[in-house]
């Protein structure tokens, strides 16, 4: 049996990165670019990184539900759905995305050489929706100061919080991940003194050192952020960065957050934007807007590899089949097996 290997999800926190959200154009024959794309990520990450080996060069590459349907079909990622709005004492949007690339590296020459290839083969098959370079901000900090991503799980409880297990064994080895872009009201910020700040973020400032509980308020980002079910911490893995264009007055932070599974993400939202219990939300947001919202699943690098170049996209059996090519001929379609995998890897070579 192929062992399977997991996109780079779990890699260390870099100093540059780009987001790239991008929405797959409706014809036909954008799907099947895609498509024929997904097996050569690997060798185009890997032509890129090998010029800087230590540049550490890594992408991840996910996508949202509809994309999936239209892509591959079925059988599809259990927890697998539309980023879900919310309307709590602030807006979480909800907007469009059905690809998404997650570009790492220590040198945004090599981030923004790999998305240029990216986009090379992709073209016109996708409209990027939003862009986003990333940079690390002195001591790991966000532009409101703080330091940004200290309690991340490390080692095998990193693996454990955003890897999918028997769960849903057919991705086991996948994950999902959520992206929001926040812009920051620096300056109703800067207003706000620094004790109180610390408060709203339950943690020190310049030192780091998380506030000890007695004087945390329960409205405190990591008390919010902090969810647990029957009696199990619920971790996910964030990779924020800061980014900002200056002519336009924008600064901001970007959020990404992985996990096992997207309700984790989810729970943290609700708790943050309605507030646990309702009302008691999260200060943050009165600094920071989200202004994107968007949910992805991660295939595993397996499965990107063998994505197979054939002309129909596996359906569920009491479902049509979906047409991914201007051809009317379905006698390529793949059966979905009994074993719920996709038939997938056969074609491969075929462009
Ligand atoms: C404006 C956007 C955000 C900013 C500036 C921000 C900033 C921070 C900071 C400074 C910390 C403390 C240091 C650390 O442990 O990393 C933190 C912790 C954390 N944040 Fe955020 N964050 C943002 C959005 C979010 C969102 C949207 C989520 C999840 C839905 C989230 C989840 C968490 C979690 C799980 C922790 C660790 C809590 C703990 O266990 O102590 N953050 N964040």
């Amino acid at each position: 049996m192929e062992a399977i290997e997991s996109q780079p999800v779990t890699a260390d926190l870099s100093p540059s990165a780009i987001f790239l959200v991008a929405t797959l154009n409706e014809d036909a024959r954008s799907v099947q670019t895609v498509r024929s794309f997904c097996p050569d990520l690997a060798a185009i990450v890997r032509a890129v990184g090998f010029r800087d080996l230590d540049g550490s060069l890594s992408c991840v590459m996910s996508f949202g539900s509809d994309a999936w349907d239209r892509l591959f079909g079925y059988p599809r990622p259990k927890e697998l759905h539309p980023f879900r709005e919310i309307h709590g004492v602030h807006h979480a949007v909800s907007t469009l995305g059905d690809i998404l690339f997650h570009i790492r590296a220590t040198r945004m020459d090599l981030c923004f050489e790999l998305a240029t290839q990216i986009m090379a083969r992709l073209g016109s098959a996708v409209t990027v929706v939003d862009e986003t370079h990333g940079f690390k901000y002195f001591d790991g900090r966000d532009l409101l100061g703080f330091v940004d991503g200290t309690e991340n799980p490390v080692g095998a409880p990193r693996h454990d919080a955003v890897l999918i297990g028997d769960e849903d064994a057919g991705f086991a080895g996948g994950s999902y991940v959520i992206v929001q872009k926040y812009l920051h009201d620096l300056a109703k910020w800067n207003e706000i003194p620094v004790d109180r700040q610390e408060g709203i973020v339950g943690r020190k400032k310049l030192s780091d050192v998380e506030l000890d509980d007695a004087v945390k308020p329960s409205f405190a980002h990591n008390v919010l952020t902090s969810i647990e079910e029957n009696g199990e911490e619920l971790e996910i893995l964030r990779d924020n960065m800061p980014f900002g264009d200056i002519g336009k007055g924008e600064v901001g932070t970007y959020f990404i957050g992985y996990a096992r599974s997207p309700h984790r993400i989810e729970r943290m939202l609700e708790n943050m934007f309605v507030g646990d219990p309702p009302g008691n939300y999260d200060r943050l947001l009165d600094v920071s807007r989200a202004v994107t919202g968007t949910l992805f699943f991660v295939p595993t690098a397996t499965f990107l590899e063998n994505v197979a170049q054939e002309t129909s996209i596996p359906t569920a059996p009491d479902l049509q089949p979906v047409e991914a090519a201007p051809s009317s001929d379905t006698s390529h379609e793949v059966a979905p097996r009994s074993d719920g995998s996709l038939g997938i890897g056969s074609l491969k070579d075929e462009d």
